[in-house]
């Protein structure tokens, strides 16, 4: 099934969870966004008041966690968290923070690992995230390393953050953005990095029209 899937990797801001969807829906395959899958970990450690720091602590909750995605008739993501429908409040600005940091914790990466797997083996995916060409999907028929500048990237997350009504400002968001690089790109386990075989598509001076045809050509191209 893997030659078939395609990954998305990158920043955040970076556009992937949109184009991952756009992608998914044009060519009938499931979309996975796995950064919704660390935001439910860091969700429920933060509302159990264990600090996104405390190593020992977060991965005592792990057994304590059921987390379920749904697919509505559009192929819309929902992420449920013990039986819960979590999908906006993993958005909150600091349920980001505490994703980035649960995500440097290898039993936490491990213990997502395995159902990102299973969901691969199980459909043919367009998934997205940090580690899905080198780590999760290392034998996908396509990969992408989607990247734009920081401050491009800031720009859009705060409208969207905006458009849900996440009460932010810009300068929050882009000091969450460059926390988050930071974090990702310098962890020892399955830092965010290119896979060697990924294509790169900067999108810092492209719209999402152009950046949705330069991903169809590859697709069309690669699978
Ligand atoms: O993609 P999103 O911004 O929702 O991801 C939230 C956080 O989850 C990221 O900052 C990153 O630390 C972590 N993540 C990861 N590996 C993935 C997806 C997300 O480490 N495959």
């Amino acid at each position: 099934m893997e030659e078939r899937s395609i990954a998305i990797d990158g920043p955040s801001g970076a556009g992937k969870s949109t184009l991952a969807r756009l992608t998914a829906k044009k060519y009938g395959l499931i979309y996975v966004d796995t950064g919704a899958l660390y935001r439910s970990v860091g969700l429920f450690a933060l509302q159990r008041g264990v600090s996104s720091k405390d190593e020992e602590n977060v991965v005592k909750l792990l057994p304590d966690i059921r987390i379920e995605l749904r697919y509505d008739g559009g192929g819309l993501q929902r992420m449920f968290l013990n039986g819960k429908d979590v999908t906006e409040n993993i958005r909150v600005p600091e349920a980001s923070i505490y994703a980035s940091d649960v995500s440097s914790m290898v039993p936490v990466r491990d213990f997502l690992l395995a159902m990102q797997r299973e969901m691969a083996v199980k459909y043919d995916v367009v998934m997205d995230g940090r580690d899905i060409g080198t780590v999760v999907l290392p034998d996908a028929g396509l990969k992408i390393f989607l990247t734009a500048r920081p401050e491009v990237r800031a720009e859009r997350r705060y409208a969207e953050l905006k458009a849900k009504s996440i009460s932010t400002t810009y300068d929050e968001v882009l000091r969450d953005i460059l926390y988050r690089d930071k974090n990702d790109s310098e962890r020892s386990a399955a830092p965010l990095k290119a896979a060697e075989d990924a294509i790169l598509v900067d999108t810092s001076e492209m719209d999402l029209e152009q950046c949705l045809k330069a991903i169809c050509a590859l697709a069309e191209e690669k699978l």
